[in-house]
Order: C-alpha cells, then structure tokens, then sequence
C-alpha cells in the first residue's frame, strides 16, 4: 500500500499489481522512441483488466501514483534493466458519492430522448 502512495485502493481490494518492462535493453537495442511505446503496452494490458475485473463482477483502475524505487527494492531489482511503469489493482467497487456515476452510453439514451424518441 506505501509503494502506492498509501492509497486504500491497493490494499482494500482483490489484488493490485505493479507492471515491470524489460528496459535498458530494450531502449538500448530499439532506441528511445519506444520508451513511450513501453506504456502503451502496459496500458493494453491494463485496460483488459478493466474489462475482465467488470466480466468478472469485480472493478479495477489504474493506479499512476507509486514509488517504483521502493518497489524494486521489494523485488531485489538492481540497475536500470527493469523498470516499473504501471500499477493496477482489482476489487469491489465502492461508489464515490462525489461523482456522478453514469450507465455506459448513456449520453447516447439523453441525445435519444431529447430527440423525442
Ligand atoms: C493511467 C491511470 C492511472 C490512474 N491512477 C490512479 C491513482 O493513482 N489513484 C486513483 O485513485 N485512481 C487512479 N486512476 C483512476 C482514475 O482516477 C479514474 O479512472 C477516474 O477517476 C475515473 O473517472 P471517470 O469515471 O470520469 O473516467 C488512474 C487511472 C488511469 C487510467
């Protein structure tokens, strides 16, 4: 939960992960374009367990704020060959009353009924 900046969502919930890139070879064999390329990929798996925690009856999220250092000390990772980028974690969903929380498209159902439809 620290490594995720002491937010409840990391530790409240089913699971929560950290995503770890193959870097400094791959930045060195490819070149620095692709560093951004390393969080598109995390960001396709993330948003997979968006869908399957849904499927599942479940809820995820993304979670940018963490403290990668921490994190490789944890997993005894040393030097710039891996590097996390991404966390995500996988719970029940407790519903923020300060945010409007609407169905899927439903801007689609407004757009129909001012229609008259
Ligand atoms: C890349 C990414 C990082 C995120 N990081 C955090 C985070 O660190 N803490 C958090 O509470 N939510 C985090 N979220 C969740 C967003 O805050 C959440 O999706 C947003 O509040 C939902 O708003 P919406 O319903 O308007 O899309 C993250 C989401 C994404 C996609």
């Amino acid at each position: 939960m620290e490594i995720s900046c002491s937010q409840d969502i990391a530790s409240e919930g089913c699971f929560s992960l950290g995503m770890l890139a193959e870097f400094y070879c791959t930045l060195e064999e490819v070149g620095p374009w692709f560093y951004p390329r390393l969080f598109w990929k995390c960001g396709m798996i993330g948003q997979v367990l968006y869908l399957e925690a849904e499927a599942a009856g479940l809820r995820g999220t993304g979670i940018g704020c963490y403290f990668d250092d921490p994190m490789h000390d944890l997993l005894g990772l040393k030097g710039t060959l891996y590097q996390d980028l991404y966390h995500f974690t996988v719970g029940g969903a407790v519903e923020d009353k300060r945010l409007a929380t609407m169905p899927a498209y439903s801007h689609e159902l407004i757009q129909r009924y001012n229609r008259g439809c």
